[in-house]
């Protein structure tokens, strides 16, 4: 039978209903690192969606890697409490089989930010800034902090940070991890020339420039066996003479040899001078080539919000999966929406199943 947005998959060891994830976003309302009352109205409010792979913001392993003072963490016990208090709430109402996950991360060069919605950028001495750390002493773009390029003590003991963080999330009682090294956050800093200059085993060659990366994904693996664990990667900087789609062909194979079960195809954010054009689906092919050269699972990300658009990049076999962002915040009922839509049958709680005619009759609606 050919796959399409409602059969279900398995990655790794998670069995997921449908193809549907939510992507992760940061909500930037978090209270060193814990998680708020935002937070359990917002995983309650995503468990209840349909999507089967619902995967937590960014999710920082040491206080000075949050980007802004919002960020989640899970450094602390406090931390772990808080993920646990709200996810045990959002299962309570989950659909059947829906499955939590958390994305781990570091943001390296570009932490200590203000908030979007306060202007973003680096935060000024007086708002409570703290140094930020990098695989060099470059800075992200005119303005920024420089970046204390991280000793070799440092760099094991950041590896380490995502290993009990890790253990924090399977305690707190996630599913799956997700590993971020997308969007010029430190993994990535560390894959990219542009941001990683060293001339020591973490710099240089591809081989070296990926270590720190597949280091943590190798100790992160080990470190909870019983989890799924999966990568977001920047397949590309748009820019000449940085990270490039076939040096990240390579490392999604070496990541996939020390355990990663997924890879998300996303791009950018390494550069304030990246050359990316953004419309539907616009990195789609990016999957789709990941895909094609390496066979593992792959997720799409970017500007995929209409039903018809999602099930043909599923059916025709350019990616496993598909994660939805701003289309998830704006209609988080979309997956079900979708299903009516597509003529899916759908589980829908049974508080809400007298809309259910409602839903069929606008997703007709819509197709028509
Ligand atoms: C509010 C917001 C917060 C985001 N936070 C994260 C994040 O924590 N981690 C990440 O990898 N991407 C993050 N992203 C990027 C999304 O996961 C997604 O890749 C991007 O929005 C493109 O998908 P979309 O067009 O479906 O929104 C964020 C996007 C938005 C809109």
């Amino acid at each position: 039978m050919t796959a399409h947005l409602f059969s279900p998959i398995t990655l790794g060891k998670l069995d997921l209903p449908n193809r549907i994830a939510v992507a992760p976003m940061c909500q930037y309302s978090a209270d060193d690192g814990s998680a708020s009352d935002w937070h359990l109205n917002h995983w309650m409010n995503l468990a209840m969606s349909g999507a089967g792979m619902i995967t937590v913001e960014m999710t920082d392993v040491e206080r000075r890697g949050r980007i802004s003072h919002g960020c989640m963490g899970l450094y602390s016990d406090a931390n772990e409490a808080a993920a646990k208090r709200a996810l045990d709430a959002a299962r309570r109402v989950a659909t059947p089989d829906a499955k939590f996950g958390v994305q781990l991360a570091h943001a390296g060069r570009k932490a200590s930010n203000r908030r979007p919605w306060e202007g973003g950028g680096p935060l000024a001495p007086n708002e409570d800034a703290w140094p930020v750390v990098s695989a060099s002493a470059l800075a992200y773009a005119d303005g920024w902090q420089v970046p204390h390029a991280l000793t070799e003590d440092e760099i094991e003991q950041t590896i380490a940070h995502f290993a009990e963080a890790a253990q924090r999330a399977e305690r707190a009682g996630f599913d799956f991890i997700e590993l971020h090294s997308a969007h010029g956050y430190l993994l990535h800093q560390f894959l990219s020339p542009l941001s990683n200059q060293r001339t020591d085993k973490w710099g240089g060659s591809l081989e070296n420039r990926m270590r720190f990366a597949i280091e943590i994904a190798r100790r992160v693996v080990a470190a909870v066996p019983k989890l799924m664990v999966g990568a977001r990667m920047s397949l590309t900087d748009w820019v000449d003479g940085g990270f490039t789609l076939g040096e990240a062909i390579e490392v999604a194979r070496a990541y996939h040899e020390v355990g990663i079960a997924y890879i998300c195809c996303s791009s950018g954010g390494n550069s304030p001078h990246q050359n990316l054009r953004t419309g539907p689906g616009y990195q789609v092919h990016l999957a789709e080539a990941v895909k094609k050269a390496t066979g593992i699972p792959v997720r799409a990300v970017g500007m995929i919000d209409q039903p018809s658009q999602a099930d043909a990049i599923i059916r025709e076999g350019r990616a496993d999966m598909v994660a939805l962002g701003r289309a998830l915040l704006a209609d988080p009922r979309w997956p079900w929406r979708a299903a009516a839509t597509l003529g899916h049958d759908f589980h829908a709680a049974p508080q809400l199943a007298r809309s259910v005619q409602l839903m069929k009759q606008w997703g007709a609606a819509a197709a028509s």
